[in-house]
């Protein structure tokens, strides 16, 4: 493994600092989407699990505002309030299944695992303002994927087969999407020392791992 970086490094820097900016916006973007959807959120577990996430998110925005303010870099959004606006109604308009494999598998499981990979090649304060972050990221994969699991089994089974292989398709868009947002995010990876390839493998194989977890 890469040594970790120095922040007298300015090209890590200016790198790290924007994929700090990239995470702290999308998960503005997981707090408003959760809030928005506990009113119409199908029991009181989910209301709850929804609130405590919106309450962590907002918790996660701020420890990373104060961190890249302490770091030096830049806080301007990465991706447009267009775009931004864009992700917020998709989430808006989905279906309660398809709200939880969207955010939980995709956004938050696969999200999570890009920056667990970047965290040891961090700078010491970089990697501690990211420390309580995935820590409760980790409570909202086992939410929703706990939880979309329960759902598929409710299902009939013709349904629940017919929802499991589209599941893979649907992941896909949504992570090109994703990616497609962010133009030269594998430059960001590659100047944090990050091997863009392994990235790719690494998160090609957590999206196995949590198609067979939901099966
Ligand atoms: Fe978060
Ligand atoms: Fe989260």
């Amino acid at each position: 493994m890469k040594a970790a970086h120095a922040i007298d490094d300015d090209s890590y820097r200016a790198a790290m600092g924007r994929l700090l900016a990239l995470y702290t916006q999308v998960d503005g973007i997981i707090m408003e989407a959760c809030a928005a959807r506990i009113a119409s959120a199908p029991d009181l577990e989910a209301k709850l699990a929804l609130a405590k996430q919106t309450g962590d998110e907002s918790r996660h925005v701020q420890i990373q505002h104060g961190w890249m303010r302490e770091f030096g870099t830049d806080p301007a959004p990465v991706i447009t309030s267009e775009q931004e606006a864009r992700i917020r109604a998709h989430f808006r308009e989905l279906p309660w299944l398809e709200f939880l494999a969207d955010l939980y598998l995709c956004v938050e499981a696969l999200g999570s695992e890009a920056v667990e990979q970047v965290v040891p090649l961090a700078d010491p304060g970089t990697r501690e303002s990211l420390r309580i972050p995935l820590g409760d990221e980790l409570d909202h994969v086992a939410f929703g994927v706990t939880r979309l699991k329960a759902e598929l089994q409710r299902l009939d089974p013709e349904t629940r087969a017919a929802f499991l292989a589209r599941l893979p398709a649907r992941i896909d868009a949504l992570a090109t999407t994703l990616h497609e947002l962010v133009p030269g995010v594998e430059a960001l990876f590659a100047r944090v020392g990050a091997d863009y390839a392994d990235l790719c493998a690494t998160l090609s194989q957590r999206r196995e791992d949590l198609l067979q977890e939901v099966a």
